[in-house]
């Protein structure tokens, strides 16, 4: 039978209705919210919609989030006045938030009510018609709890009130429901939350094993159950379908199913598979035994055929390997990670999660080549793990920056060895969450125990984290377990680094070849790589590599060579990937720039308030960087990229690097038609590790004795057999004349949800870009859309994110316009003083997706 998603959809509505009792699930969207936790207040509540961030419209101030304190993380041991660390932004403080729920009384009959929050910042206590239902400290990872017995008939009021404590976190971790809240409802007899658990043990080209766990609650040990499950491929076939009746016993019923020739997920091939299980009671299993010569039973089953519960499980057929030696394998296939961390923020959108923000962040990284995502430091948004399975990434999911030590006086440590409330503790209860949440999503590939816990140093530690392997490894045997070390020296010697299954080493490129001679795995993984910093279109001179740069304009310099003292230029990674085949490659610091810690200007530095570690700034406009990784990650298109500008008022016959980032082997570079001469990559020379300048001519042509005259910059790029393939021109630019528009996409579907980012940029007459203006734009959306958010990517920048206006930075800015829910045209107009405006249209259309 072939079907497609929206005819399985309908058929999974159908069902619904005709057998009474399946499950329900309904978004809980339209709150009302409140800055404290005076919920008997008659006035003062803001009708708001969740996925809510109460922070993110500031406004910034140096003393939302002023510390004096020394950042052991970062070596020091005098406490200074940091500023900005965690974005500047008012997220401190208590929020409450309330919803009418409307309970009609027959579903109060046996059925299980659910209330399921994907994250809720922090340390939330849900109320029923006041009555405490649930606690869950931990801001970032999903919980549920069943409030049936606190619900009545008719309305019900939900209350849900947080707190956000001054130092509890390293960067802005937004406030308030920032991820989705569903009310769900169970039969009696069910499946809970994340009740199905989907494995892949045996794969070849001619079919796959797929064993479906389910639990079932709601009937005796020695009830009989029937689950009929059936596998459906990406178009909507029916590829398996099984019926097996069980007793219950511990609750869960596994089944054995094949797929036949498979289709393997994969980055380059995100194929998918879906498995809808039916409960079924109304069935039986008879034994019988028979006493003769030898003695034997049969069993006669017979099926059960009222549909109590009906559940649908999305996963991926794939294998993932790890060899000595040879590093990790995706499908049977060596390859390297060529991976970013992510903080949760979306930038000028804040931590409320925005599924078409985070597809516009993954489409950005997609071209850049990047196959695969570290949720650092925590459980990530669903919305990011379902399009990581459809887009093609690879994740490492990982769950804790603090274990037990504080690194922030309020952080996670105060929950991690508590007991939370059933003789379990926090850190076990936060990891079944996660792990049961995510663990039938085929793009995590590896889990992960923490980052740079201060525990490394210690014997305690090594338990602790032999602990919470093994909690991975009994939940989901199916995924190798790491963590991010950064204690080299530590974790060698005290066996920390030796039991996971993954060493991950933060920043320790030139010692990697030290801990693969004595590490057991002999396999290294760069779990953080090189935090290198940059604001975009920013260019400092004389031009140094090295740590800790900091500069007048409160800018780090965009030749990509200013890193932290703790890390480096990212050629030493690249270089390690290429030169050793156990590396199994790296997670860059980081993607996006998030909001807070600005390093290197976070010490009494205000207004910084935002990282410059992204490849990719604020407002996701790619940096230079960006085409840097992209010269070696994107296998499909050819990467030629110029870097400075060529605007230098005052610098007149100064000398001016230039580099050239490209993934062909050679290039020469033409100034005002002179040639400058043709640079080639250096090759490896066998000599590990490979760093600075060294490294440096391996990945980037450089040309560092130009001298600065206005005109034209032009590279030819030349294929391996010196022919002319391809060529690139930055112009000076003349005086500014006009903005331009470009939006990422015009069509966009009307859901009210839905994003458009449109680049704003500034050109003369002749359109070359003007990447040295900053004056103020103003924005207007009209139409079937309405205006979002705007980002200009500089971290000093205080104005608003929410405000329809915002200077420029280095010539460019980012308006992000929202679809309403009506089909139809939305215009956006940009103007700003001297020069001409500009007008683009999009298009909303209705989606069936
Ligand atoms: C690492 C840490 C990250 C971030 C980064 C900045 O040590 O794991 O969370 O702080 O440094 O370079």
């Amino acid at each position: 039978m072939r079907i497609s998603a929206i005819m399985l959809l309908s058929l999974c509505t159908v069902l619904n209705i005709q057998a009474q009792g399946v499950r329900s699930e309904s978004l809980l969207r339209e709150w009302e919210f409140r800055n404290d936790h005076d919920t008997a207040a008659l006035q003062g509540w803001e009708k708001v919609t969740v996925p809510h961030d109460w922070a993110i419209a500031g406004p910034f101030d140096r003393a939302n989030d002023l510390q004096t304190v020394a950042v052991v993380q970062n070596g020091e041991t005098n406490a200074t006045e940091k500023t900005g660390r965690t974005g500047g932004l008012p997220y401190i403080g208590k929020g409450a938030y309330r919803h009418t729920l409307p309970i009609e009384g027959s579903t109060l009959d046996g059925r299980r009510h659910i209330l399921l929050f994907d994250g809720a910042m922090s340390e939330a206590r849900v109320f029923v018609n006041g009555v405490q239902v649930c606690f869950w400290p931990y801001g970032y990872n999903s919980f549920w709890c069943d409030v049936t017995s606190a619900l009545e008939e008719g309305d019900n009021l939900l209350e849900v009130l947080l707190e956000n404590r001054p130092q509890s976190s390293r960067w802005y971790p937004g406030a308030g429901l920032y991820r989705k809240v569903r009310h769900i409802t169970i039969p009696k007899i069910g499946v809970p939350v994340w009740g199905t658990y989907i494995s892949t043990p045996f794969i070849c080209d001619e079919y796959a094993d797929v064993t479906i766990r389910t639990t079932v609650d709601g009937l005796d040990r020695e009830e009989a159950v029937t689950l009929r499950t059936s596998i459906f491929d990406a178009a909507g076939n029916k590829v398996a379908e099984q019926t097996d009746t069980r007793k219950v016993l511990d609750g869960e019923i596994i089944q054995k199913m094949k797929v036949m020739s498979p289709e393997l997920w994969s980055p380059e091939t995100p194929v998918l598979y879906t498995a809808r299980t039916e409960v079924l009671t109304g069935g039986r299993i008879d034994t019988d035994w028979a006493d003769g010569h030898y003695k034997h039973f049969s069993t006669i089953r017979v099926d059960g055929d009222v549909l109590q519960d009906a559940v649908t499980t999305r996963f991926g057929i794939r294998t993932v390997e790890l060899r000595p030696d040879k590093g990790f394998f995706l499908n049977g296939k060596p390859r390297k990670f060529r991976g970013v961390c992510l903080h949760h923020d979306l930038g000028p959108l804040g931590a409320a999660v925005s599924k078409a923000a985070i597809r516009r962040q993954l489409t950005i990284l997609k071209d850049m080549g990047c196959d695969a995502i570290r949720t650092s430091h925590n459980m990530p948004a669903e919305e990011l793990v379902e399009l990581c399975d459809e887009m093609g990434f690879m994740v490492m999911a990982e769950n804790f920056d603090e274990w037990d030590i504080a690194k922030c006086a309020n952080g996670y440590h105060r929950w991690f060895n508590e007991d939370s409330g059933n003789g379990i503790v926090w850190a076990e209860r936060d990891m079944m969450n996660m792990i049961h949440h995510f663990r039938n999503y085929p793009s995590i590939v590896m889990w992960s125990i923490g980052n740079e816990v201060p525990s490394q140093h210690s014997q305690e530690g090594v338990a602790v984290a032999g602990w919470l392997q093994n909690l991975y490894h009994a939940e989901d045997p199916s995924r190798p377990v790491t963590c991010g070390m950064d204690q080299f020296d530590s974790v060698l010697g005290n066996g920390f680094a030796a039991q996971l299954d993954v060493a991950g080493f933060n920043y320790k490129v030139h010692r990697y070849g030290q801990a693969f001679a004595v590490l057991p795995q002999r396999i290294i993984l760069g779990s953080e790589t090189a935090s290198t910093v940059s604001s975009r279109g920013v260019y400092h001179f004389p031009v140094s590599v090295g740590p800790d740069q900091v500069d007048a304009d409160h800018q780090s310099c965009s030749y990509d060579t200013g890193h932290c003292e703790w890390s480096n230029i990212p050629d030493e990674d690249l270089a390690a990937d290429e030169d050793y085949e156990w590396c199994l490659g790296q997670f860059v610091w980081t993607g996006f720039d998030y909001l807070g810690e600005p390093s290197p200007y976070d010490t009494d530095a205000w207004p910084n308030h935002s990282s410059v570690f992204g490849i990719v700034d604020l407002a996701y406009i790619p940096k230079d960087r960006f085409y840097l990784y992209r010269s070696r990650w994107n296998d499909n298109e050819p990467t030629l990229h110029i870097l400075p500008h060529w605007n230098w008022k005052g610098r007149e016959g100064e000398v001016t690097p230039v580099f050239v980032y490209t993934s062909y082997p050679s290039a020469e570079l033409f100034v005002n038609g002179v040639s400058q001469g043709v640079r080639t990559f250096a090759k490896a020379d066998g000599v590990t590790p490979c760093l600075g300048e060294k490294a440096m001519e391996r990945f980037r042509l450089m040309w560092k004795d130009v001298v600065y005259e206005p005109g034209e910059l032009r590279v030819v790029a030349y294929d391996a057999q010196g022919n002319v393939a391809a060529e690139k021109t930055v112009r000076t630019a003349g005086k500014a004349a006009a903005l331009k528009l470009c939006p990422d996409r015009t069509v966009l579907r009307s859901d009210g949800e839905d994003l458009a980012f449109v680049n704003v940029s500034l050109v003369d007459k002749e359109g070359n870009p003007v990447p040295v203006d900053s004056r103020l734009v103003k924005i207007k959306v009209s139409g079937a859309g309405s205006f979002k958010a705007v980002a200009n990517g500089d971290p000093t920048c205080l104005e608003p994110f929410q405000q329809p206006r915002m200077h420029l930075f280095s010539g460019q800015l980012t308006a992000i316009v929202q679809s309403g829910d009506t089909p139809g045209e939305i215009v956006v107009e940009v103007e700003a003083k001297g020069v001409r405006k500009a007008v683009c249209t999009l298009r909303t259309e209705a989606s069936n997706d």
